[in-house]
């Protein structure tokens, strides 16, 4: 379960930047004219992506909630499951998260780094207002949530041998470039750089990619072997085919 502490020393910073915005963007709901702006404290998105949303996580951190969660209902090589109908679902992260708020502070916690934000924060106004925004009030029902955990580093070894390194491109590009190419800061830890993944053995970064992260894949526990920020992929984000792919890419096969 999710620790949800009250948050103290983050908030200075916070109100800092929401004042910086707001005397930059100067006005409160009159959006017509916002066309390619994505970030507006008016209607929540500053949260979801760009500094504000960056700073709900630990000093330093430069994962936006944008960065694993599309807004457009993709889903194809992103981690986190679209914003696009996220509001109103009955449950969350598989029934570890009852509610938007505890989902959404298992991401800010667990991957980013951060303080649990509460009910009357400006940053949860803002998050929920943006997602109910971008959602159909009748989808209902929860995502199903099933990442592939197998027995040990020689049975993704034995499983993602053998892809493409040709066809592997497109799918690092998509998947993976987005933190490793330039070294993104997720929580505490920088993306190590695209040239020293080869380094680690086939099983390894399947079973990294596979179950890396926060509960459920383990982070807090003691038997996790793939510890790390770095959120995991289940096959429904990433096929088996285009990891394998990835993974022979990487190894330059
Ligand atoms: C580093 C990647 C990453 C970042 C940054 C991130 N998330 Fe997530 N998020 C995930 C992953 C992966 C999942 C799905 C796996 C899981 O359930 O833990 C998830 C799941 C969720 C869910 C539950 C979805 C469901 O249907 O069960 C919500 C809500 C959510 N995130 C909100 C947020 C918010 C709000 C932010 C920004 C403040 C954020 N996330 C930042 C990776 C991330
Ligand atoms: C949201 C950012 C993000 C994305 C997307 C991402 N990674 Fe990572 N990755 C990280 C960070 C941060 C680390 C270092 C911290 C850690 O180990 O979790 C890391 C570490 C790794 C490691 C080192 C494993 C180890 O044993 O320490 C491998 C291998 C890896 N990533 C492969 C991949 C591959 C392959 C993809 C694409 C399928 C990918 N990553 C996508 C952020 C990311």
């Amino acid at each position: 379960m999710f620790t949800l502490r009250s948050s103290t020393f983050k908030w200075p910073l916070i109100l800092l930047a929401a004042a910086t915005l707001a005397v930059g963007c100067g006005d409160e709901d009159s959006d017509g004219d916002g066309g390619g702006e994505s970030n507006s404290t008016s209607d929540g998105s500053a949260y979801y992506s760009g500094e504000m949303s960056r700073a709900l996580g630990a000093s330093g951190n430069e994962a936006d909630c944008a960065l694993c969660h599309s807004n457009d209902g993709s889903q194809d090589g992103w981690p986190g499951y679209t914003f696009k109908d996220i509001a109103f679902r009955s449950g969350f992260k598989g029934g570890d998260a009852p509610d938007l708020l505890a989902a959404s502070n298992a991401c800010i916690t667990g991957w980013m780094g951060g303080t649990a934000i509460t009910e009357s924060d400006d940053a949860w106004t803002g998050l929920k207002m943006y997602m109910e925004s971008i959602s159909d009030s009748s989808v209902t029902d929860p995502n199903g949530l099933s990442p592939e955990v197998l027995a040990d580093e020689a049975a993704y070894e034995a499983a993602y041998a053998g892809g493409d390194a040709a066809t592997g491109e497109a799918a690092y590009n998509k998947a993976c470039a987005s933190c490793h190419d330039n070294a993104v800061v997720v929580g505490p830890t920088a993306a190590f750089p695209k040239s020293v993944l080869s380094a680690y053995s086939v099983g390894r970064i399947a079973q990294k990619v596979r179950t890396s992260g926060p509960p459920p894949s383990g982070m807090n526990d003691a038997s996790d072997t793939t510890p790390g920020p770095m959120p995991f992929f289940e096959p429904a984000d990433l096929s088996e085919d285009d990891l394998k792919n990835i993974i022979a890419h990487l190894k330059g096969a």
